[in-house]
């Protein structure tokens, strides 16, 4: 059976994973729908190559530069805030691959799970500022959100044939980032272009820069919360610097179970597209022999004192999630403009959920203004900089 596909964030380096797992999967998917930023010209090429009935961009200027080309496809153009949502419930899409960068992605994947969608979840900040909306939301709709996150696809795998009850504890690995073994007096001095260099992965900028810091860990904590119903005292990290073993869950009688790969995101793309089924692409394989050895180190919390706030964050709930996520976005922008300097970014997180109170997270409107807020409280902390 085919398929149809719409990826939100076609353009990044998941969209562009996914649709080469496509390319290895002949027959299988009919990519239907595209959303994307502003890199026009590989979102071109995806048109030339895929044929989607619809594509949208962020700006409208830019539509006139896809006209011609949309002509020759029969492909419809949008634009604007509204354009991922359309994408989101496009017509044919079974599957849809939430792949925007940051809280931007809240809403186009509420609208794919509304819209009953099998939803492949890379874009963790809608976990973690409106998780349990999205929990709420695909019982409601029988949609089904399958995880993209290496670690979370780990995780899955390793509870498919379990009890809930019997689960102890959930541990996910983070890769440390580069700076890892940096002595502690010369992290603060790292520049852009250093905490840019990833040891295992090649990703985003901002998730990037969120490996390095180890906000992304801290975020994933959060998304694992509410992607598998999990309580924030069962969940742990631990540095794994080979990115091997990706999560392990350990059981009341103490056998830990865990999932291992090759360090390639297509090989979990591939699965939240293919599951229940495994297909054989001849993807990477893991020669733990070549390897050698597999070390794990706990968190240093004077090394990643982001991942701190992120776990005090997902231990207090509520609002504090969509607090952090806004404040992290904030700084990491300003970081990636080279407003900022390394240091400050913990500084600025920091201040914002320092001043941060609780607010009721009672609607999608309260989410965006707490986000609101907390973005303006990191301007002001930005601004003494
Ligand atoms: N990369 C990984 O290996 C990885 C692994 C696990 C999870 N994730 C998560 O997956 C998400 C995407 O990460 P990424 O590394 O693929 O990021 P990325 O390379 O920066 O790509 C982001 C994509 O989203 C598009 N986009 C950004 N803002 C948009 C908006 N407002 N409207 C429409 N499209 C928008 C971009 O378009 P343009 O480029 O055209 O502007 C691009 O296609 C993040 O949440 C990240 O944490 C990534």
């Amino acid at each position: 059976m085919v398929r149809g596909l719409a990826i939100l964030g076609s353009t990044g380096s998941i969209g562009t994973n996914v649709l080469e797992v496509v390319d290895r999967l002949p027959g299988r998917f009919r990519v239907v729908a595209l959303a994307a930023g502003s890199n026009l010209p590989a979102l071109a090429a995806q048109i030339g190559k895929y044929r989607p009935d619809l594509v949208s961009v962020k700006k409208r200027s830019d539509l006139e530069k896809l006209r011609r080309l949309s002509r020759k496809f029969g492909t419809r153009l949008v634009h604007g805030p509204d354009g991922p949502l359309e994408v989101a419930r496009a017509e044919g899409a079974d599957i849809v691959v939430s792949a925007i960068t940051g809280v931007d992605g809240l809403g186009p994947t509420l609208e794919a799970v509304r819209a009953g969608r099998r939803v492949a979840l890379a874009n963790k900040e809608s976990m973690v500022v409106g998780g349990p909306f999205l929990r709420r939301e695909a019982r409601r709709c029988g949609a089904v959100i399958l995880p993209v996150d290496s670690e979370h696809s780990g995780i899955f795998q390793c509870l498919a044939r379990e009890r809930r009850k019997y689960v102890r504890r959930v541990i996910l690995t983070a890769s440390g980032g580069p700076f890892f073994r940096t002595s502690l007096k010369e992290l603060k001095d790292k520049t852009l272009a250093e905490a840019l260099r990833h040891p295992r992965w090649v990703m985003g900028k901002k998730v990037t820069v969120d490996s390095a810091t180890m906000m992304n860990k801290g975020l994933e904590l959060i998304e694992a919360r509410w992607l598998f119903d999990i309580e924030p005292g069962k969940l742990d990290v631990l540095v794994h610097p080979q990115s091997a073993v990706h999560s392990l869950v350990e059981m009341t009688d103490g056998s830990v179970l865990a999932q291992l790969s090759a360090t390639d995101m297509r090989i979990p793309i591939q699965y939240a597209l293919t599951w229940p089924e495994r297909a054989d692409t001849s993807l990477p394989l893991l020669d733990l022999g070549r390897l050698g050895r597999l070390e794990f180190h706990e968190v240093d919390p004077r090394r990643y004192p982001m991942f701190g706030m992120a776990r005090h964050a997902l231990e207090r709930g509520a609002s504090f999630p969509v607090a952090l996520n806004a404040a992290n976005e904030a700084a990491v922008e300003a970081f990636l403009r080279k407003r900022i300097a390394f240091r400050d970014l913990p500084a600025v997180v920091g201040e914002v959920m320092d001043a941060h109170r609780e607010t009721p997270v009672d609607s999608i409107a309260a989410i965006h203004e707490i986000d609101r807020e907390a973005r303006r409280l990191a301007r002001r902390s930005l601004k003494q900089r």
